[in-house]
């Protein structure tokens, strides 16, 4: 903060501007902070393709309202609360009575999220907050009783991925962490430390099918034997670009921000045991669904969709859902032009018998 001197010759503190109506760097954009107090600001930002700083742009909300065809009296959960939402619209659909659960791992944003919908007038009577992973459906079932509708919108919020301090983007300086809880288990830098070249190899294919997978692990790896850690999300994303120096340059930028794209949500999914989570939601969806209870998958990459497949598949067939998306939904083309990360979503459903 600068400071001027006031009338009586007392320094008097200036406030931080805004800079201009491109802020570079996330504290810039403190506007976009605070959604509630700018509206206009979000309006013309949302208008534009973007997303404001500090907000989530839900995805596919009309399809999945009318897919979990929720009724008022009913019991369920969003699985994933991020800004919440698909929440707030499913506590619409409950007209205030009935019970919506909604977890979330994340310690930074859940309660933020949380208050922001206490403000909106939804408190424990109808809400009930817990954080917690996924894959412990069971323990919000035994609270809650069998389950009407339940929704699970994989992976990543906005607000996690624009926060350089969470080291989720290669896009902007941070600490490479990439856990949606940092409380617990370790961060990529730290995975990196002790990785061998062949698992980090299997990696990067198997989790992103990344086709450069053998040089990129070789160049990270012959980094850490020299001593260097790579503890910043910058310092791995100049190691990948480094080692794809053979790419022709016409072809090479693009190539090498896809490369990055894919690395990190390889390292992603590996620190936050996405896979194991997942398999072992679907696996335990089936005991916490009421008899016709709903549940809607909104998945982001072919690793996450394969695997909500092939479940929805298996209990179909053992007579444990009794009707299944014969093909995943896709968000329309406008909401894909107006929000970019849409296009890779794939949303799936399933109906208990
Ligand atoms: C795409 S965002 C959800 C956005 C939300 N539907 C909305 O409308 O604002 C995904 C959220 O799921 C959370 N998440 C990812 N994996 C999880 C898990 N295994 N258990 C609980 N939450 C998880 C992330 O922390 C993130 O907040």
């Amino acid at each position: 903060m600068s400071s001027t001197m006031d009338d009586q010759g007392q320094k008097r503190q200036r406030r931080v501007r805004y800079k201009g109506t491109h802020p570079k760097t996330f504290k810039d954009k403190y506007k976009e902070l605070q959604p509630e107090k700018y509206s206009e600001d979000v309006v013309k930002i949302i208008q534009k393709g973007n997303t404001p700083a500090g907000m989530h742009r839900s995805i596919c909300v009309n399809e999945i309202l009318e897919l979990l065809d929720i009724k008022p009296g009913e019991t369920g959960l969003d699985a994933t609360l991020g800004y919440g939402g698909h929440t707030l619209e499913m506590l619409k659909r409950l007209e205030m009575s009935g019970c919506l659960y909604a977890m979330d791992v994340d310690p930074i944003e859940l309660p933020r999220t949380k208050e922001r919908l206490e403000r909106l007038g939804y408190g424990p009577e109808i809400l009930t907050i817990k954080q917690l992973n996924f894959s412990c459906i069971d323990q919000v079932a035994l609270e809650s009783g069998p389950l009407d509708f339940v929704l699970a919108d994989l992976g990543v919020s906005s607000m996690q991925i624009d926060n350089p301090e969470r080291g989720f983007s290669f896009k902007s300086e941070g600490p490479l962490d990439l856990r949606l809880n940092p409380e617990s288990g370790i961060s990529a830098a730290e995975r990196l430390k002790t990785i061998s070249k062949d698992e980090l190899v299997g990696m990067l294919f198997e989790n992103s099918d990344e086709p450069h997978a053998e040089v990129i692990a070789k160049a990270i790896i012959s980094e850490i034997k020299k001593g260097h850690e790579i503890t910043t999300t910058t310092h791995l994303m100049q190691i990948i670009k480094t080692a794809l120096r053979f790419i022709p340059e016409s072809t090479r930028d693009e190539e090498v921000k896809k490369s990055c794209q894919r690395c990190f949500q390889a390292i992603r999914i590996d620190v936050n045991s996405e896979f194991e989570v997942l398999y072992d939601f679907l696996e335990k969806l089936p005991n916490v669904l009421a008899s016709g209870g709903r549940v809607a998958i909104l998945t982001f990459h072919s690793g996450e969709d394969r695997l909500v497949k092939k479940s929805f598949k298996k209990y179909l067939r053992e007579g444990i859902y009794k009707e299944i998306a014969p093909d995943p939904i896709r968000p329309s083309a406008e909401e894909c032009h107006t929000n970019s990360r849409a296009r890779s979503a794939k949303l799936r459903w399933a109906i208990k018998a």
